[in-house]
């Protein structure tokens, strides 16, 4: 997206919303702090950020906290996707697997929280072609 260009309505409230939440990322060993804030096709917003385990392969990403937040309440249809942390934010691959399921065009809007610029927005797609799938392998 032309960097001049305004947000579409809305997705300012989500980057805002994915900032908050990184406050609360719990991240004591990499100090790397990660916030997500998902927004359903009804609306509604969840939101996540990274826990850390002592056991480090334990660790949970931000992504996948917000869309099982999602899941939980029984909402399954995201939308737009805002990954806010200081410097270039990109879903690692598990994360791009894990909101495939969801939504193969999900927007993502990855937010550098160090600066006032806009986010640049990106589909799943682009990250993620020929993701992998069992539909249709029956
Ligand atoms: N992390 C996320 O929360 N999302 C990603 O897409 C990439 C990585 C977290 C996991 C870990 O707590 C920290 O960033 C460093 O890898």
């Amino acid at each position: 997206m032309n960097k001049q260009t305004p947000l579409p309505n809305g997705w300012q409230e989500l980057v805002q919303s994915a900032r908050e939440v990184r406050n609360h990322a719990y991240a004591p060993y990499s100090k790397f702090f990660v916030g997500a804030a998902l927004r359903m096709t009804n609306g509604r917003i969840y939101r996540g950020c990274n826990v850390e385990n002592s056991s480090f392969g334990l660790t949970i990403c931000a992504e996948r906290v917000a869309m099982s937040s999602a899941v939980a309440v029984g909402n399954t249809q995201p939308d737009v996707l805002c990954i806010s942390l200081a410097g270039q934010p990109v879903p690692c691959g598990s994360c791009r697997q894990f909101l495939h399921e969801f939504n193969p065009e999900l927007a993502l809007l990855l937010d550098d929280c160090d600066t006032d610029a806009p986010p640049e927005c990106v589909s799943l797609m682009e990250l993620l072609p020929r993701a992998f799938c069992l539909t249709g392998q029956d």
